[in-house]
């Protein structure tokens, strides 16, 4: 399998090429060849990543090709993980990031969709990685547009671990948690959907203050939190959201249990149809399809819908950009 990473040189990079040259994607016994992509100054530190690769020998990595230009790199790749985007930098307004990533994104869905394999699937971790999606599905005509998501899997997974913390449970007895809308601090994580054991998370919590006034906020806002702790933004934890995410989508999602992916939405549970929105999805052998008949009540609809809301908003401002 042929593996593209885009900004491959940055921080989720270093965490990212060495869990998937060790086997996290698919297992030790299906190598896999990795294609990078930097932009042009940044190739001389991804060499010096190459060679700590090259020094890992890591039986399950078939050949690592580095490069700038995504038509090379892209080129009859399976799976294309595009982590690599503009951060906002001093001064910069949000229009701004969203043109400097548009630029990125556009070049990136149009090289995909000329020299990518078949079969290809793409996940997009860069941020505002919903928005960025849908700038690549909407440059990429010919790829069928289930083939791409944004990771909100890092965001299902700090859900996963506070909810577990709470109730005292270890994290595989925390199921079907959801993420709904965005990547970004208006997300909604979603509680009254889990179970912690078979039982349904919100009656095992038992506290509504807490899922209000701690859970949400704690998950929505983790990432700014890890950036006031640590400096910089969350790398390792993102990196390993990413390999879920794909290895799900790959293998499929457990028989009893669901992910939060965001795709392009059909018009379940009432989110504008063609937004890149997270859902509770199960997945199997490179498909996914949205978990359908979840009753939402006021509480969620509310957090549902002023999600989606922001994610509409993005979508008109890059409309308006002509980037779509
Ligand atoms: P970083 O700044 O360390 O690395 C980004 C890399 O992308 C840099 O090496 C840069 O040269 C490269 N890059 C920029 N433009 C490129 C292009 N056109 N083609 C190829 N490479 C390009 O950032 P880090 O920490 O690795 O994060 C990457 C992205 O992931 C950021 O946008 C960050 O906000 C996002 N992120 C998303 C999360 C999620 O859950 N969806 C969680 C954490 C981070």
């Amino acid at each position: 399998m042929k593996v593209a990473v885009t900004g491959a040189a940055g921080q989720i990079g270093y965490s990212l090429l060495f869990r998937l040259a060790s086997g996290s994607l698919l297992g030790p016994d299906r190598p896999i060849e990795l294609r990078l992509l930097e932009i042009e100054p940044a190739l001389k530190a991804l060499e010096g990543v190459v060679m700590e690769l090259d020094d890992c020998a890591f039986p399950g990595l078939a050949g690592v090709e580095i490069g700038s230009d995504p038509e090379k790199i892209f080129d009859g790749v399976n799976l294309a993980l595009l982590v690599g985007a503009r951060p906002r930098g001093p001064g910069m307004e949000r229009g701004d990031l969203l043109e400097a990533n548009g630029a990125i994104f556009t070049a990136q869905g149009k090289a995909l969709n000329s020299v990518a394999a078949d079969d290809i699937r793409i996940g997009v971790t860069g941020n505002p990685a919903n928005t960025n999606a849908l700038i690549a599905m909407s440059n990429a005509p010919d790829i069928p547009q289930e083939r791409f998501s944004a990771l909100t899997r890092l965001d299902h997974n700090r859900a996963i671990s506070q909810l577990a913390r709470k109730t005292g449970a270890p994290v595989t007895d925390v199921k079907h948690m959801t993420i709904w809308g965005n990547h970004s601090a208006t997300q909604y994580p979603d509680v009254f959907h889990a179970e912690v054991g078979g039982r349904n998370a919100a009656e095992v919590v038992d506290d509504q203050s807490w899922i209000e006034n701690d859970f949400i906020p704690t998950v929505a806002k983790r990432g700014a939190a890890i950036i006031e702790a640590r400096g910089s933004s969350s790398a390792a934890s993102a990196a390993s959201a990413t390999i879920d995410a794909a290895r799900d989508w790959l293998l499929g999602s457990a028989t009893d249990d669901w992910v939060s992916m965001a795709v392009v939405s059909d018009g379940s549970y009432d989110v504008p149809e063609g937004l890149i929105s997270s859902f509770p999805v199960t997945t199997s052998a490179g498909d996914w399809t949205i978990v359908q008949g979840l009753d939402i009540d006021d509480f969620s609809r509310v957090r549902i819908d002023a999600s989606t809301a922001e994610l509409a908003e993005e979508r008109d401002a890059v409309r308006e950009l002509g980037l779509i």
